[in-house]
């Protein structure tokens, strides 16, 4: 298989947005706009803005593509691409560039296009060089859903950790109600909380990179999913 070059991407990318653009439901603006989505696993996932009479419900297509992409298990990004049809490219809103920040990094490619053929391309960190990401609280729900990506990424995390994590969900899942009643924020210093943030992100990477997480995984963090567990009252 003969690997596409970067232009190769990026025409698929635009032609894939401009398809979904003819799809838009914009009757009060006119302004018809198109997206796609390329995840890391080389799936394209397209949006179209959706208005409504009341205005304020309309959903931009960039977040149509992303919404789209989450609720069909794709969490994992490497470019988009957004058609208009005006005169110049158009960047995407500030609402959606905080959206996009929920799964993006910095590198995370923004290729904006017009219908008669121009091209801008940006990185992330061009466009929303400062993101709002709380750094010091991870409530009950963020734990929950920490364990929910990393039980996402079975293959790269090594079967020890998976069995853990899979047997943390499982309970929880039944213990629900008490979850809810957890005080995790007692439990997990702000030392801890960037220690799970590091694996979150070690997980990505790992997901990135196809590494293996057991090598970038450290003790330190092993212990931390161990307490997780002990603090969300499982026995292992
Ligand atoms: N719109 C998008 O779809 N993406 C953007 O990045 C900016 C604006 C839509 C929203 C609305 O339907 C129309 O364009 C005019 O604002």
């Amino acid at each position: 298989m003969v690997a596409m070059n970067s232009n190769d991407v990026h025409d698929n990318l635009i032609q894939q947005a401009t398809t979904a653009r003819n799809l838009a439901y914009a009757p009060y603006s006119n302004f018809k706009v198109g997206a796609a989505l390329l995840t890391q696993s080389g799936k394209i996932i397209t949006g179209c803005n959706v208005e409504n009479i009341s205005y304020t419900p309309t959903v931009c297509a960039e977040r149509t593509a992303i919404f789209k992409a989450i609720s069909e298990g794709e969490m994992i990004f490497s470019k988009i691409a957004v058609v208009t049809g005006d005169s110049t490219p158009s960047p995407p809103c500030g609402v959606c560039r905080q959206v996009l920040g929920e799964f993006v990094d910095d590198e995370f490619e923004i290729i904006l296009a017009t219908t008669t053929g121009k091209k801008q391309v940006y990185t992330y960190a061009d466009l929303f060089p400062v993101r709002f990401v709380p750094n010091t609280t991870i409530g009950k729900n963020d734990v929950w859903y920490e364990l929910r990506k990393i039980i996402q990424r079975d293959g790269i995390i090594s079967d020890d950790e998976f069995e853990l994590v899979s047997q943390i969900l499982d309970d929880m899942d039944r213990l629900e109600e008490e979850i809810n009643t957890l005080s995790i924020d007692d439990t997990f210093d702000d030392a801890d909380r960037k220690i799970i943030l590091e694996l979150r992100r070690k997980v990505y990477d790992s997901a990135k990179l196809t590494a293996d997480l057991d090598d970038m995984i450290t003790d330190e963090e092993k212990e931390i999913l161990v307490r997780l567990a002990e603090v969300l009252n499982i026995n292992q």
